[in-house]
């Protein structure tokens, strides 16, 4: 699949297949020995459609499954703390087969939004509405491009943005164009009240670079021309600019922290960072 301007994709197509490969990564680590979270819904997604998985040696899947559960474990922590500070308005952008809204231990008067294309969406809540899967919090699907008018679409669901809002962007930015990925954190900044919380998992230039892709696509076999490759807006400085008070962890460092630093110096993860803003 080559990226155009208003491309969609079905869960098992092109970007929309990334999120079944996290999903992927997510009951791989449920079912390991020590997960540093469980998520008893990936495998259903998994089995609703038959995916298989990729062929990988198991040192690239224990890489695969120990980057994918720091990032969760990391993204879930943001929201758990978002949600012991009082927020209780919660926007995951590209949400994809993510399950918080279904895992964690929500304020009751939560209200979860959940962006993504429409074909995602609706297979994600048709297997989970045949399953035993309860929400402690209001659910709110918004089937948008994040290329499109996503804040009106927001808005129409019922988000206020004079509410302090806790924001995601996990898995999202090499599938947006740098222009669209400025467009987004000013929109991000446009409906952000005083208080709300931003947790990005960001790039460094060197991750779009030819040789990183090229090194990434023969470790994992992913179909990595689903990138935009750009040169784009460092994330942490631009939040710092425009009044958030920002916080980030090298992902390296985070893998460490959970006591799953990669194998070897040969074996980088996807020179990510992961990183935190509250709005002054
Ligand atoms: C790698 S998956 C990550 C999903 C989820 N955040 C997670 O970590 O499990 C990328 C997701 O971004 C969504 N996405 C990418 N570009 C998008 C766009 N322009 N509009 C809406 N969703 C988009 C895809 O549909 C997919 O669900």
């Amino acid at each position: 699949m080559t990226r155009r301007d208003g491309d969609t994709w079905d869960i098992t197509e092109g970007v929309g297949r990334t999120a079944l490969g996290v999903a992927t990564a997510r009951a791989w680590e449920t079912a390991s020995e020590r997960p540093l979270f469980t998520d008893p819904y990936a495998q259903l997604f998994l089995d609703a459609t038959g995916d298989q998985g990729l062929e990988l040696s198991p040192e690239r899947r224990r890489s695969i499954t120990d980057y994918a559960a720091a990032r969760t474990k990391w993204f879930d922590d943001f929201f758990l703390s978002a949600s012991a500070a009082g927020v209780s308005q919660v926007v995951i952008l590209a949400a994809g087969l993510d399950t918080r809204a279904w895992r964690l231990p929500w304020l009751s008067d939560s209200v979860i939004y959940e962006v993504d294309q429409p074909k995602v969406l609706s297979f994600k809540t048709s297997v989970l509405d045949t399953s035993d899967a309860q929400l402690s919090a209001k659910y709110m699907p918004v089937p948008v491009d994040l290329r499109d008018d996503w804040p009106h679409a927001l808005r129409a669901a019922g988000f206020d943005h004079n509410e302090p809002t806790a924001w995601s962007a996990e898995g999202l930015l090499p599938y947006l164009s740098a222009a669209a990925q400025d467009r987004l954190f000013e929109q991000i900044g446009l409906y952000s009240a005083r208080g709300s919380r931003i947790a990005v998992e960001a790039f460094s230039p060197a991750f779009f670079e030819p040789e990183n892709v090229a090194r990434y696509r023969e470790r994992s076999g992913a179909p990595h021309e689903l990138w935009y490759m750009e040169e784009r807006t460092d994330v942490a400085a631009w939040l710092c600019a425009h009044r958030w008070d920002v916080t980030s962890i090298d992902a390296v460092d985070l893998m460490s922290r959970y006591h799953r630093a990669p194998a070897s110096d040969d074996d980088p993860p996807a020179l990510s960072m992961f990183v935190e803003g509250r709005l002054l």
